[in-house]
């Protein structure tokens, strides 16, 4: 299927098998050390005053009370903490200055001889504040902007052809807003930082991030410290969601805080509550979409303009326009992203940013012009295949869509569906089904370095990935012993270190392929330096530096389907069955394959019907800060899933012929429920979450 001519290296024994996580033990016995968990003689414990007012001004910060109680060692604020030696990005500028930019950002740090000790400190923190007018709500007339980029390279705003004149005359139009609220990661484990200053000139920060080396750059931009002489290590993460991805204030809190005692160590977590309006969030989203097509069914237009919101102190934009522009054939089409900045705390990366709420919009809309066009979604998907990527003009490495739409239709019985909306009811029950596309994607970053060493017998990989529970552990392992041509259990492998050989973030589902990428080159600089039968102590160190221009466009593709009941009396909403059927080349690791697909799904189930943060426009607090009140789905929610991929290997992205898997279990989720929510009810909900009260 893959339309590289170049063969993969080897046939792969160990990649595509069944094997146990490397991991698997430690954790299940509980001894796999998570960052707080770092046993440490004589440490004193942080925690965060936050801000009780949306923007503004300290004037006052009382620390009186706090001092006096017992334990609590000392108060950290804007008056006493160290300087930094960096304080262009206002999301790091931390305890500089007397500025409130939003509600919940950090003012203070108790030190205190035991965390309660700390907690109890910081609640008697006393800070004053003259407070400034705010904006913390984007409202459908809020001004915009429109931003540089959406990501590196990506333009904001994009056109092909006269969309209007060909909207004008379309024989089928849909036009129609959908939105997503703020969204929360909420990865079992929060943050948290272990931090001990060497000297005043070099630093060891044990903390949970998907990408060791980028927080340890951070620290050293910072501190103003030699990038050598700051240690990140994460050997466990108990996930992420991309709320790891980048670091984010508390991090340069813990480490600006533990600077005031040099030699001793800092253990700072960040709270379940804090970490709402500290460590990132999906903003809510705004996509106005516009499709027409012909009286076939066949588009003519495609638009998707998008309105977000984004934190005054630091941009950041959502790509969520993104699929529109690669995922149908359309004679003309227009994407624009635009923002409205408010005074929020800082946005960053949640699991498929831009592109979860994006590919929701286009699949809800799609679904809507399918009914218009009196078409099966499936047979207007087959209708509007692109021959060639749209965006880029470039071939498509490997896009099944459709065989994934048809082969999941047939496990799915798809044939089965009534098709004609509210028709079908079982007791209280009314019952629909609903299809819509999974797309993310595939890239690989350049600038990875892996070392292959050998010593009594066996081999060790080495590069500082990050293994946030996805398994990557062992798929670093299955590539390295094919790659060597050795068995998997002859290979250790060593990551989660920023002493370690660099490597690129654990994000934007580019781990595996781009550590992996530079595993090969090492193996087989191993082997062309060591030969098969390596003395031991030998070592040798490969890199995979090349960024070179895409021969093709490279995206994984999926079918989700969903089968729902929706309660006739009271509305409630019930997945009954969610089946995703995914090409994304090469599957390395099945075990774990399955296990993001299915996290993806089920993340993406808690955005079609659970999940929505809420901000108090008049305080501009966010007040769904625990899992109480922000909503994410339980096992009782989580009924009959399963995800299957289609064989096959893609061989232009990398040595492997794998794309990533991280993200792409997430999209298409939520039109699908959607639309099945629609095929049982009759009624079309463009607001997410979708709740009872949409359907009564
Ligand atoms: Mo993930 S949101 O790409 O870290």
């Amino acid at each position: 299927m893959s339309q590289s001519t170049e063969p993969s290296p080897q046939a792969p024994r160990s990649m595509g098998t069944d094997v146990d996580r490397r991991d698997a033990a430690l954790k299940v016995r509980g001894r796999a050390t998570y960052a707080f968990e770092q046993v440490v003689e004589g440490a004193l414990y942080g925690h965060l005053v936050t801000a009780s007012v949306p923007r503004g001004t300290i004037t006052a910060i009382d620390t009186t009370d706090a001092l006096a109680a017992p334990g609590v060692h000392s108060v950290v604020h804007h008056e006493n903490a160290p300087r930094l030696a960096d304080r262009e990005d206002r999301e790091f500028d931390v305890l500089q200055d007397d500025v409130v930019d939003f509600h919940g950002q950090i003012v203070g740090v108790v030190l205190a001889d035991s965390p309660e000790a700390a907690r109890h400190g910081a609640s008697l923190v006393q800070v004053s504040y003259t407070e400034t007018e705010f904006v913390a709500q984007m409202r459908d007339d809020s001004p915009v902007t429109a931003p540089d980029e959406v990501m590196p390279g990506t333009p904001t705003d994009t056109a092909e052809g006269d969309l209007d004149a060909a909207m004008a005359s379309a024989a089928i139009r849909v036009e129609e807003t959908y939105r997503t609220p703020h969204e929360h990661n909420n990865a079992m484990e929060p943050h948290a930082y272990v931090v001990t200053w060497h000297d005043d000139d070099a630093v060891t920060v044990h903390t949970s991030t998907q990408h060791p080396h980028g927080a340890a750059e951070q620290y050293a931009t910072s501190f103003g410290l030699e990038p050598g002489a700051v240690r990140v290590v994460s050997p466990h993460v108990g996930g992420g969601f991309g709320s790891k991805g980048l670091p984010h204030a508390p991090d340069i809190a813990a480490v600006l805080a533990a600077r005031t005692i040099p030699g001793r160590t800092l253990k700072l977590a960040v709270t379940r509550q804090q970490m709402f309006s500290l460590c990132g969030y999906r903003v809510p989203t705004v996509s106005h979409m516009r499709l027409g097509a012909d009286a076939d069914g066949v588009l003519v237009a495609f638009e998707h303009a998008v309105h977000q919101s984004s934190s005054r102190i630091k941009e950041f934009v959502e790509q969520t326009g993104l699929p529109a522009r690669s995922l149908y054939a359309s004679a003309t089409r227009r994407t624009s992203h635009r923002l409205t900045e408010l005074d929020v705390g800082v946005p960053s990366w949640m699991r498929a940013p831009g592109m979860f709420p994006g590919v929701a919009a286009c699949e809800m809309a799609m679904d809507e012009l399918a009914v218009a066009a009196g078409l099966d979604p499936i047979e207007l998907r087959r209708r509007n295949e692109p021959e060639i990527d749209p965006e880029t003009g470039l071939p498509f490495s490997d896009r099944r869509l459709i065989e994934c739409l048809e082969f999941g239709a047939e496990r799915f019985g798809w044939s089965e569906r009534a098709g004609t909306p509210g028709s079908r009811l079982e007791g209280d029950w009314r019952i629909g089904m609903g299809v819509a596309t999974a797309t993310y994607p595939a890239h690989s970053s350049p600038g990875n370095v892996a070392r292959i060493g050998f010593d009594d017998g066996r081999y060790t990989v080495a590069i500082a990935a990050a293994d946030l529970g996805t398994g990557a552990r062992t798929t670093i392992g299955l590539i390295a012993a094919d790659a060597l041509g050795v068995s998997p259990e002859e290979v250790e492998v060593q990551v989660g270190d920023s002493a370690l050989p660099k490597a690129t973030v654990a994000g934007g589902s580019t781990g595996t392929s781009s550590w992996g990428s530079a595993v090969v080159v090492a193996a087989r600089a191993f082997r062309d330096q060591h030969g098969t039968d390596p003395a031991p102590g030998a070592t040798t160190t490969g890199a995979e530096t090349k960024a070179e221009e895409p021969e093709y466009a490279t995206h994984s593709y999926g079918a989700q389907f969903a089968e729902v009941a929706v309660n006739r009396w009271t509305g409630e909403i019930r997945a009954r069955r969610l089946l995703g059927v995914f090409s994304a080349g090469r599957i390395l690791n099945p075990r774990g394959a399955r296990s993001q697909f299915i996290g993806g799904m089920i993340m993406a189930l808690g955005a079609a019907l659970h999940e929505q943060g809420v901000r108090d426009p008049r305080f501009g607090h966010v007040v769904t800060q625990d899992l109480a009140t922000y909503h994410v789905p339980t096992h009782a929610d989580v009924l009959d899933i399963d995800a299957l991929w289609l064989p096959g290997a893609d061989d232009s992205l990398n040595p492997m012929g794998a794309r990533g898997i991280g993200e792409i279990g997430i999209t298409g989720v939520v039109p699908a429920v959607a639309n099945a929510v629609f095929d049982a009810t009759g009624v079309r909900v463009r607001s997410l979450p979708i709740s009872p009260g949409d359907l009564l």
